[in-house]
């Protein structure tokens, strides 16, 4: 009876432990090795997600910076997708597709579910090379006690 009770102990700490441990899986989205290939590379595939993203400032948050701004580093982290990451943006110029908030700003570096995608059709692999609903992504660039607009215009002030 002991025993019994304590097998199904273990039993149901490894489904513990074996679940947690796909849910982590899951929760990883883009793994170590996926790098950044830029957001037009996502719409031959998603012109649905595309168009509704053209549509936001997301899309356009590149073209609110002047001057210099456009290649000061405290600029760049927010207003361009993947700074100073691998594949991310470098400048306006070597990686244009990299201007702004795009897809993998949110769903992480996309190198890896795009070659995915390529093989599998509607259900495979990709499933765990993106993050499928980036809820954290917002605050590495919002944050509500920071009005950055009024930062920017404080900056842009103190710079004349
Ligand atoms: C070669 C085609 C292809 C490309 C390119 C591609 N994807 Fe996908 N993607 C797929 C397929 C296939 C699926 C799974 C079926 C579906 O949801 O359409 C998928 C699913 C997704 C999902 C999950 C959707 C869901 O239903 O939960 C996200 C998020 C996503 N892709 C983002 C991206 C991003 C960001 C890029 C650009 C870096 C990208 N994809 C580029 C083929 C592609
Ligand atoms: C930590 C992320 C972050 C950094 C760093 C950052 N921004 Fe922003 N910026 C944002 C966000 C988010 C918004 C949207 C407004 C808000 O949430 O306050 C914004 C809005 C703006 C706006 C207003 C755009 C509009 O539609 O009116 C300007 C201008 C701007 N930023 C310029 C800059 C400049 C210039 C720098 C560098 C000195 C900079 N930002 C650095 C995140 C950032
Ligand atoms: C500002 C962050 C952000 C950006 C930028 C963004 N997404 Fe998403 N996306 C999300 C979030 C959050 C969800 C999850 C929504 C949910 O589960 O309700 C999502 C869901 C999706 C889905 C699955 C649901 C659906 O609507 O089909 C796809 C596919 C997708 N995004 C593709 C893209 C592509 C392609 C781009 C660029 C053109 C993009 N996303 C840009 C945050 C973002
Ligand atoms: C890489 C940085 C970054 C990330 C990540 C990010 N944002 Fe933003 N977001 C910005 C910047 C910069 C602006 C300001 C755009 C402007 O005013 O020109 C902005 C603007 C917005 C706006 C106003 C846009 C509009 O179309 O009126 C909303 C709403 C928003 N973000 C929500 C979100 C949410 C929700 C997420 C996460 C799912 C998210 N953002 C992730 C940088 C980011």
């Amino acid at each position: 009876m002991k025993l019994k009770k304590t097998i199904t102990v273990v039993v149901s700490m490894m489904t513990g432990l074996t679940l947690a441990g796909s849910l982590v899986a899951y929760a990883t989205g883009a793994p170590k090795e996926a790098k950044y290939v830029g957001t037009n590379k996502c719409r031959m595939c998603h012109m649905k997600s595309y168009k509704t993203w053209k549509g936001t400032k997301h899309a356009k948050n590149f073209d609110v910076l002047q001057g210099n701004e456009v290649t000061n580093p405290d600029c760049l982290k927010c207003h361009t997708t993947g700074y100073g990451q691998p594949g991310g943006f470098v400048s306006a110029e070597a990686t244009p597709g990299l201007k702004g908030t795009g897809c993998e700003s949110c769903h992480g570096p996309g190198s890896e579910h795009i070659k995915a995608g390529k093989v599998a059709d509607k259900s495979g692999p990709w499933d765990k090379k993106i993050d499928k609903t980036p809820m954290n992504a917002c605050v590495k660039c919002h944050n509500p006690h920071i009005n950055q607009k009024a930062r920017a215009e404080k900056l842009r002030a103190a710079a004349q």
